[in-house]
């Protein structure tokens, strides 16, 4: 551990939020970099030094990392925080990103992958983090990579509340089991890897003690909170079909598409031995479930 702060790339971003609250409830100094004409004032108020730049823009990297101690990015174009964004910002921008950090010299660069990114060239979102991986192996970048699987509160959050709405919407089989995460609990880990030691070079899966389909997640849900849950699920052909079509026009639809064809190859699981030595027993999904229930404002039973 050094002095200097830990500079988050994306802490206006959900995930990224969650990460400065982390930090700064460690005590940490921490800096983010924040694009010009972004909203910092949620950042400011708690007291993090705002370091105004852009991934695109190499020098002001070079600014933001002078004197940092670690880097977090949970930065990324593809999830489109801001009209305009484009997989460019996960190509170069992440290059950038690498290559500034390793000028700098920085003690520690956490970075939020994505589990499986190295089995799956054809989802370009997942195939762009482990270009990153790599790049920040190639130029000694002293890196951790921690390998999430699909954030839960998202995916239940883009069809509205599911046990408000007593359903939930999926794409193919929900019975096909995966690995999901809470935003809430990988914001910890990707903290407590600024300083986790022997973890140099590595790719940590992060999940729950065990996959599952969305339909389990409705029936847990809905046993929870004396709901009944529908899992409406679009069937793959289907989705195949819009996103040739849409996709044409937005790549980011038809790169969608190939992940949720990925998911239902049941291969979309994390191996969480790593993840249990380092960060401690992943959580059980009934407990990040109840959580999950919480934080949406359901009284849950038992
Ligand atoms: N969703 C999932 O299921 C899932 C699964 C595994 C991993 N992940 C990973 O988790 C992360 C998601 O984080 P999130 O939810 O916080 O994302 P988010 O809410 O979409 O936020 C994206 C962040 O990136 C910043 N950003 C974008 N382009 C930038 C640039 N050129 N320079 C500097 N900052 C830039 C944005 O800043 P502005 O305020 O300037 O827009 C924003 O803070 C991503 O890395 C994603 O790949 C997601």
């Amino acid at each position: 551990m050094s002095d200097g702060p830990t500079l988050v790339v994306g802490g206006t971003g959900m995930l990224g939020s969650q990460v400065v609250s982390e930090l700064m409830s460690r005590g940490k100094q921490v800096r983010a970099l924040v694009r010009p004409g972004s909203d910092a004032a949620k950042l400011e108020a708690v007291g993090v030094d705002i370091a105004r730049g852009d991934m695109m823009q190499p020098d002001s990297l070079n600014q933001a990392l002078a004197g940092v101690d670690a880097v977090i990015t949970s930065a990324a174009g593809y999830t489109r925080h801001r009209k305009g964004d484009s997989p460019e910002i996960d190509t170069v921008g992440n290059a950038n990103l690498a290559e500034a950090a390793s000028r700098a010299g920085i003690r520690r660069f956490v970075l939020t992958s994505i589990l499986t990114c190295d089995q799956t060239p054809q989802v370009p979102h997942f195939w762009h983090k482990k270009l990153m991986e790599d790049r920040l192996g190639q130029l000694g970048v002293p890196y951790v990579a921690l390998r999430p699987g699909a954030f839960l509160d998202q995916v239940t959050r883009s069809g509205g509340d599911p046990v408000a709405k007593g359903r939930v919407m999926w794409f193919g089989s929900p019975r096909v089991p995966l690995t999901f995460v809470l935003t809430a609990d990988l914001a910890r880990y990707l903290a407590d890897a600024v300083d986790s030691p022997g973890v140099e070079g590595q790719h940590i899966d992060i999940g729950w003690d065990r996959p599952m389909g969305m339909q389990d997640f409705a029936d847990i849900a809905g046993r929870m909170t004396g709901t009944r849950i529908k899992v409406r699920s679009v069937p793959m052909p289907v989705l195949k079909a819009a996103a040739a079509v849409v996709g044409r026009r937005n790549p980011i639809v038809k790169d969608m598409a190939t992940m949720m064809a990925w998911f239902q190859t049941g291969r979309y699981v994390a191996d969480t031995t790593r993840q249990r030595d380092v960060f401690g027993p992943p959580p059980t999904a009934e407990d990040a479930i109840r959580r999950l229930m919480g934080t949406l404002g359901h009284s849950v039973r038992g």
